[in-house]
């Protein structure tokens, strides 16, 4: 017997019951006492029922028991009351009851349905108005659901996708009375429900849209509606219908699903539509982001061709029911708040399933799905694109024929794009015309991801791939046919063409073609204009709108609609595969394991400029964690002097040559006392450090070295010795050989002592480990540690710990090693080196990876006296360390922080950097503490500001979504809690802006 028939009547107006009535329902009709609140629902009543009292009577739940694991442990039992619109039939509302035990049985989290006093699970309620009300109890499933949710990541979309074709994969086997029905989800009936409530839309304007739009839909879908498979569904699996497992990292994982008042025999392909449309409103400007569900659901139950082609106008459709029924509830149910607060969600999926073309969204998913392109040979009259074939093609630039032309490359790669020149607005330009000094003409192709088109800031990927091929040639350069073709279009200089099977779009031309005209191949079309840059763009269907540039995202779905033009042209394919994973293969293939990278699918980053890291895609990313790019990326002043002298000499320090001495003479002038007068120079900070341990132990003739818990200080056999950091080895200090002591963290934020008095305890624990008789004791050597924790997160140590340590370990005889690896080199801003901001002196300084501005370079720096030691072993040498090029490298890197004084801008950038983050704090409580100064900074993100809980696998998590926003930032510390920042000095403000907008986007938004 047919069930509810919505065009039967008017719209549904959700029974009159209070919460009041709800808990008298469950504890007359269930035997449940309980408290009621309400929860939303468009057309029905729905209570969430929290049990005050121990259930008496039959409500224990139904043969199909209660869900495991809902109530552990005696919680408090809830449920949800359902007092169901009495249009819905007792078939349909049996169907309900069933499936759920069905799906139970078929392993799937679902709620049951709970049995009443009189054993039945379905009872009725006398409402006032003497109309009896159908009424169900059921399990409460337990769990957030993803609404409430912002930003969805793609595992979480996968999950949802996955979630929704596993049901639809149950329910084919699910039969039962009460599935015939006419609901307005169905999607069969979208179009006759949108024309028919249409009227509720407000604006004329917004009505005449959705109307264009939905019916556009509906005729793509009419082509193959025939032949989409039908069963039953559940019709509404939505991010609003499903129940979450929390991850530690933040994430919800759908695994749950709840709501089946839409259960009904459907179109198998509507139930993935509506699941893949509740993702677009978390995010409104990605809808390429329901792909992941597509995906996912299509791995559980494959899709026909016939549902590839109807899943996208479904969504639209889907999107387009959802606003005109909202408008229309809104307004016939005046008090549904829930219905009215839906609205803008609903307008966001509207918009975001119909901002992406049709051509585009089928190709998209067949892309994502591994299918080939739609031919249109089954279901629709799209005309199949059929390439022309190769001899029967005319070049269309006969200036191009005689090959004297210069291929351009705008992209990522370019060495003709340098110093920063990609930024400039005419880079394109000036590159062509410096072809054309040298050839005829000069052709930018197809495929190339141009970095001239990255901009400098990027929330989103930037449209960098080319879908045409551009010709820079002489004016007035004749342009011809490449085939017999027809005009379809002419306006301002582009002609559209239509030949056999495709279209041609030629730009740039001036042409006195008509609309309709005929041509023949190899007849002209049209001469270069004034300007002189001619575009080409095959487009695979006469008509096509396709736009020049895409996203990196979405190029291989456009390049199946606008495949490359270069053999009409008469030239060499010249599309570049451009696929990270590639490299990453290569790169596992060769490196061992434990050799670290960032990132779980890491961008392939191959130019650097000042503060910011691009990809090969041209996107381009604020770079916070790299201090060793000190003076920023591709510093042209730097490039120029290592190359110089790379072309003048590169040799040993044993020979004699100017630059050795330049930049001793420049350390030393930086030096935080003139005590500190001679340098070592070496290539690394572990070879700093090494050789910093080796002064210490022979100068002093003792063996001991105190070093700090949490701390790194490099790989060579002593430096690793003296690392503390569980994060870098786990065994750290179970494994340390037995000259290494260990003192305790001075971390006041999260270590033994906080607060005030701090630095005075760490001392005085530090004078204990001194005096232990199983400590350092007579044979004390040295004390290592930076001066501002940098491995810990850029833990500024309390006040006066550091000046209470040097003497104490001087008293013993002992000699103060400050590692400034990493905070050194201007980069707290206040001072040049971490020591001076401690107010102390050290015996011996390391330094290293800003020295060199990537180029391999360190060094130490000591009292003479001490340096002079190293005699006694001997001679000092390193192969590379000193060479002629590290001098002039570490040269060019002290030259320009002087003279672009980067050491004040770590100071200003750094103190609004620090502003920023403090209000942050203030509105996220996940943000437990900002460590540092200058530009070295650590964002400490804790579960709980009170016993400090690290937020691990957040930070990992927050990191992953910045790197989608535009921002490289990485987890550093023992705990792996802490967003490091410490980008290269010429940060600008808006790039700190840049990075603290997109961490607030997704500490708000989600990750
Ligand atoms: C404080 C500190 N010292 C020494 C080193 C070792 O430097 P390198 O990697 O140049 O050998 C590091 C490296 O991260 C460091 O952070």
């Amino acid at each position: 017997m047919p069930g509810f028939d919505f065009f039967s009547g008017q719209g549904l107006v959700r029974p009159d019951v209070t919460a009041a009535d709800a808990e008298s329902m469950a504890s007359s009709l269930f035997g449940i006492t309980g408290t009621a609140r309400e929860l939303g629902s468009q057309q029905d009543r729905n209570f969430l029922i929290t049990a005050t009292g121990a259930a008496t009577g039959a409500a224990t739940g139904d043969s199909a028991g209660d869900s495991a694991g809902d109530s552990a442990g005696g919680a408090t039992q809830r449920y949800v009351l359902k007092v169901d619109n009495p249009a819905f039939s007792a078939a349909e509302l049996a169907a309900q009851d069933a499936v759920m035990v069905f799906l139970t049985e078929h392993g799937m989290r679902v709620p049951q349905p709970v049995r009443g006093l009189n054993g039945l699970s379905r009872q009725h309620w006398h409402a006032t108005d003497a109309a009896l009300l159908p009424v169900r109890l059921l399990t409460f499933l337990e769990g957030p659901s993803l609404e409430a949710r912002g930003y969805l990541a793609p595992p979480v979309v996968r999950a949802l996708g996955r979630l929704s074709g596993t049901t639809s994969l149950h329910l084919r086997d699910f039969a039962a009375d009460g599935l015939d029905r006419t609901l307005q989800w169905d999607l069969r009936n979208a179009k006759t429900v949108i024309d028919l409530l249409m009227r509720w839309v407000p604006a004329e304007e917004t009505r005449d849209q959705l109307r264009a739009i939905a019916d556009s839909a509906a005729a793509r879908l009419a082509a193959v509606a025939s032949v989409l498979r039908l069963q039953t569904i559940h019709g509404d699996i939505t991010d609003d219908n499903v129940i979450c497992r929390v991850l530690p990292n933040g994430h919800h994982v759908p695994e749950g699903v709840i709501d089946f008042g839409d259960l009904a025999t459907g179109w198998l392909v509507a139930e993935l539509a509506v699941t893949a449309a509740s993702v677009l409103h978390h995010m409104p400007d990605n809808p390429l982001a329901a792909l992941e569900a597509i995906v996912a659901f299509d791995e559980v139950v494959p899709l026909t061709e016939a549902e590839i082609t109807a899943l996208w106008p479904l969504i639209v459709l889907r999107g387009a029911v959802l606003v005109a029924s909202g408008e229309q509830q809104v307004q016939i149910d005046a008090d549904n708040d829930y219905a009215r607060h839906r609205m803008d969600a609903e307008w966001q999926v509207f918009a975001a399933a119909s901002a992406i073309g049709w051509e585009e969204a089928d190709a998209a998913i067949r892309q994502a799905l591994g299918r080939r392109p739609h031919t249109g040979a089954e279901h629709t009259t799209v005309p199949e694109h059929t390439t022309v074939p190769e001899q029967t093609t005319v070049p269309m630039i006969p200036a191009l024929a005689d090959g004297d032309y210069e291929m351009l490359d705008f992209t990522v790669t370019s060495p003709a794009l340098t110093d920063g020149l990609w930024q400039t607005t005419d880079a394109e330009w000036r590159l062509a015309q410096a072809a054309l000094a040298r050839r005829s003409a000069a052709v930018a192709p197809y495929g190339q991801f141009r970095l001239t088109r990255t901009p400098p800031h990027s929330r989103r990927e930037p449209d960098t791939f080319a879908l045409f091929t551009e010709v820079f040639l002489p004016a007035g350069s004749v342009i011809v046919a490449p085939a017999a073709a027809s005009v379809t279009e002419i306006g301002g200089d582009t002609l559209v063409l239509t030949l056999a099977g495709f279209g041609l779009r030629i730009g740039g031309i001036v042409s006195n073609l008509v609309p309709g005209a005929a041509i023949a191949a190899g007849e002209p079309v049209g001469v270069a204009s004034p300007v002189a840059r001619v575009t080409v763009q095959e487009l695979a269907r006469p008509g096509l709108p396709v736009p020049h540039f895409t996203q990196p995202s979405r190029a291989a779905a456009w390049a199946t609609l606008a495949p490359d033009p270069a053999r009409l042209l008469g030239l060499a394919p010249q599309a570049s595969v451009v696929d990270p994973a590639i490299e990453l293969a290569r790169r596992g293939a060769m490196m061992a394991a434990a050799q670290e990278k960032y990132y779980e699918r890491p961008p392939q980053i191959e130019r650097g400029w000042q503060e910011l890291l691009i990809d090969t895609h041209g996107r381009s990313y604020v770079d916070m964690v790299n201090n060793v790019a000190v003076i920023g990326h591709s510093h042209p002043r730097f490039t120029r002097a290592v190359s110089d002298q790379l072309a003048l000499l590169n040799t040993n320090s044993r020979f004699l040559y100017s630059a050795l001495a330049d930049l001793c003479e420049h350390i030393v002038a930086t030096s935080p006392d003139p005590i500190l007068d001679t340098v070592l120079l070496v290539n690394s900070g572990s070879e700093a450090v090494d050789l910093a341990l080796r002064l210490a132990r022979i100068h002093t003739g003792r063996s001991n070295v105190v070093a700090l818990r949490e701390g790194y200080h490099g790989w060579t056999s002593a430096s690793d010795a003296v690392s503390t950091s569980a994060y870098d080895n786990p065994f750290s200090l179970a494994s340390r050989p037995d000259w290494v002591h260990i003192a305790d963290v001075p971390n006041s934020y999260r270590g033994t002592h906080r607060g005030a008095g701090a630095a005075g305890e760490y001392a005085a624990d530090l004078a204990r480990l001194l005096a232990d008789p199983d400590g350092p004791g007579a044979d004390l050597a040295a004390f290592i540690c930076e001066p501002v924790l940098g491995n810990a997160g850029g833990v500024v140590p309390p006040a006066g710990y550091l000046a209470r340590v040097y003497e104490q370990v001087r008293a013993r005889g002992g000699l103060c090693i400050a590692d400034e690896v990493q905070v050194g080199y201007g980069r707290l801003g206040s001072h040049f080196w971490g020591v001076q901001q401690q107010g102390v002196v050290p015996d011996i300084l390391t330094v290293a990876k800003a020295m060199g501005n990537g180029y391999p370079l360190g060094a130490v720096l000591t009292r003479r006296d001490i340096a002079e030691s190293l005699a006694r072993e001997g001679n000092f040498f390193s192969s590379a360390g000193g060479s002629p090029v590290s001098c002039v490298a570490g040269l060019a890197v002290l030259d320009v922080i002087r003279d672009e004084s980067l050491q004040q801008n770590a100071d200003a950038v750094g103190r609004h950097l620090a502003g920023r983050l403090a209000e942050l704090a203030e509105r996220h409580p996940l943000i437990g503490m900002v460590h540092g100064l200058g530009l070295y900074m650590g964002v400490e993100l804790v579960r709980d500001r009170d016993t400090l809980e690290p937020a691990v696998s957040e930070t990992a998590a927050i990191c992953e979504r910045m790197l989608e926003l535009g921002v490289i930032v990485q987890p550093t510390s023992e705990r792996q809690n802490v967003l490091k920042i410490k980008p290269p000095l010429c940060l600008s403000r808006e790039s700190a802006d840049f990075f603290v907008d997109r961490l607030d986007e997704v500490l708000q938004g989600g990750w």
